[in-house]
């Protein structure tokens, strides 16, 4: 089916969250033409669903205990060796620039009496330095904020859009998207730079805390583009969201991490403390090792409870007001967090790995930019340190729609003629099957053996189809993001940061490296040859 309309602008971006957002207002800031576009609704996207805050360092809030250098520190330690050293240093130095930036924009952060902001703690950060606002609702007051500046400086939304595919010029730069109205009728958008801002995909697991729309959208498209890949087997798993019951689906309510910061300390069904002796920070070690210890602490069933610990925040005297969000979700399951330890459990939260992109949104194709989530900037490495993807987001943000002005303005990309564009075929398998394979099997805890259940699975049970359609559209790229995390987990005969394989347990000197990823010309996606890696961290 051919495309049936067509708009013109000279930055499309593609996603409404911090960074997609942050991008388009400072685009236009700088006298882009800018058109953003989400397959749902504004406000729809994962932003909103950040509890814990922004971790920045910030000089005037006076905290001698703390520095830039430290906050880089415990990012590389988080990172557990595969960070980009630089891109680490550059978006953590350009954080307090973004944050004041995104507070000129209208974003309330909590702040004491003396007017020096609120800071709290959360797992791997060696001082308080994440900011927050509305207790627990941090990423609600960001979206809030961006979107009111968007609307109020006149940046055309388009909602109920998905983008399918990158259309491209004959010499291969990308020159706009092929889009679905609400109504599946496609349409072109054409533009000489188009910036995923995507998010993530945790809905290529049963239980996630992130929302319906989170697909791996962005990922699959600029594969399908050419772009390269990297570090997608590093999933991370949020150590609690509430544990609703066996079998919960979907996207499940967060217990922020700062809970913890703030003293509340795991238990399991005996009582007994689930990090003790695991880790020097016990509670407030990084992500992936509390994550990795409460699987391990479940599956040996303590007081007959194999699917979920408790989170003992009894001692916390100010819960509701503190952490509104988390009250509320436990109030709304019948526990009283006063009283009560909350049933947690670790579910699907952050691809660490992405589209190889610079901190500036630059992917190997021309005019295809990537910042957030989507994007691979070598900022979390095998395990991203809490709270650094709100920052990342503003930081990169900024810089790629700078990025996009300026290769605008030295004609390193510009408006073109595009060939005619039809709606793509691709692989597709059954959404619940994938999310129940991969749950099984490529969550934390992976072996030889179950990988390759999940690479037979999904070879058998893969239908080629027409992307005519939403569903189908996400379905893709689900299918694409598994088959491309399970070529990576397969490959990667260690255990780091997020990627635990029970079958070989330690670290390894020789795996201190990325895998990149690319896609054959029949869709299929595979390990790119490692000599391509070396220049990526
Ligand atoms: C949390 O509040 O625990 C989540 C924050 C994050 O994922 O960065």
């Amino acid at each position: 089916m051919a495309a049936r309309w067509e708009a013109r602008a000279d930055l499309i971006v593609v996603g409404t969250g911090v960074a997609g957002l942050t991008a388009a207002l400072r685009a236009r800031e700088l006298g882009l033409r800018v058109l953003v576009v989400t397959k749902a609704a504004g406000d729809d996207g994962n932003t909103r669903w950040a509890q814990g805050g922004v971790a920045v360092v910030m000089e005037d809030q006076h905290d001698p205990g703390d520095s830039v250098a430290k906050h880089i520190g415990d990012t590389l330690t988080a990172g557990a060796g595969l960070c980009d050293d630089a891109a680490v240093a550059a978006i953590i130095t350009d954080g307090p620039a973004a944050v004041a930036r995104l507070r000129e924009r209208g974003a309330v952060f909590d702040a004491k009496p003396d007017g020096l902001l609120e800071r709290t703690r959360e797992g791997g950060h060696s001082a308080f330095r994440v900011v927050h606002a509305g207790g627990d609702a941090t990423g609600a007051e960001v979206e809030r904020a961006l979107l009111k500046a968007t609307v109020d400086g006149r940046v055309p939304l388009l909602e109920n859009h998905i983008a399918v595919d990158a259309v491209k010029t004959p010499l291969g730069a990308v020159a706009g998207l092929l889009v679905l109205d609400g109504n599946g009728v496609p349409g072109v958008l054409t533009a000489p730079a188009v910036l995923l801002a995507t998010g993530g995909l945790g809905q290529m697991y049963q239980a996630t805390s992130n929302p319906s729309v989170a697909t791996g959208d962005g990922l699959a498209l600029a594969l399908r583009a050419g772009a390269l890949a990297a570090d997608v087997e590093f999933i991370q798993f949020h150590p609690t969201v509430l544990y609703t019951g066996r079998g919960a689906r979907g996207r499940c309510p967060l217990v922020t991490e700062a809970v913890r910061g703030e003293g509340a300390v795991l238990i399991d069904a005996t009582g007994a403390r689930v990090m003790k002796g695991v880790h020097p920070l016990e509670d407030l070690a990084p992500r992936d090792v509390v994550a990795a210890a409460i699987t391990r602490h479940m599956a040996t069933g303590p007081g007959g409870v194999d699917d979920h610990v408790f989170l003992d925040a009894t001692a916390l005297h100010d819960m509701a007001t503190r952490f509104p969000t988390v009250f509320s979700a436990c109030n709304s399951v019948g526990i009283d967090p006063a009283v009560d330890p909350i049933p947690v459990a670790p579910a699907a939260h952050f691809a660490c790995g992405g589209v190889v992109s610079t901190v500036d949104g630059r992917t190997g194709v021309t005019g295809l930019y990537a910042v957030g989530e989507v994007a691979r900037t070598g900022l979390h490495g095998a395990n991203r340190l809490a709270s650094n993807s709100l920052l990342e987001g503003l930081v990169c943000g900024t810089r790629a729609a700078e990025t996009v002005a300026a290769d605008l303005a030295i004609g390193l990309i510009a408006p073109a003629r595009t060939a005619e564009v039809s709606l793509p075929t691709a692989p597709v398998a059954d959404r619940d099957l994938l999310q129940r394979v991969m749950s099984r099997y490529a969550a934390i805890g992976r072996d030889a053996e179950g990988l390759a259940v999940v690479g037979s699975v999904l070879d058998v049970s893969t239908v080629d189809k027409q992307l005519e359609s939403r569903e189908l559209v996400e379905d893709a790229a689900l299918t694409m993001a598994a088959r491309a995390l399970i070529a990576a987990a397969q490959q990667r005969t260690e255990s780091r940061g997020c990627h635990v394989r029970t079958d070989f347990t330690e670290r390894s000197e020789s795996w201190q490296r990325s895998q990149l990823v690319r896609l054959t010309p029949t869709g299929q996606p595979v390990l790119a040859d490692p000599v391509l890696a070396e220049g990526v961290a």
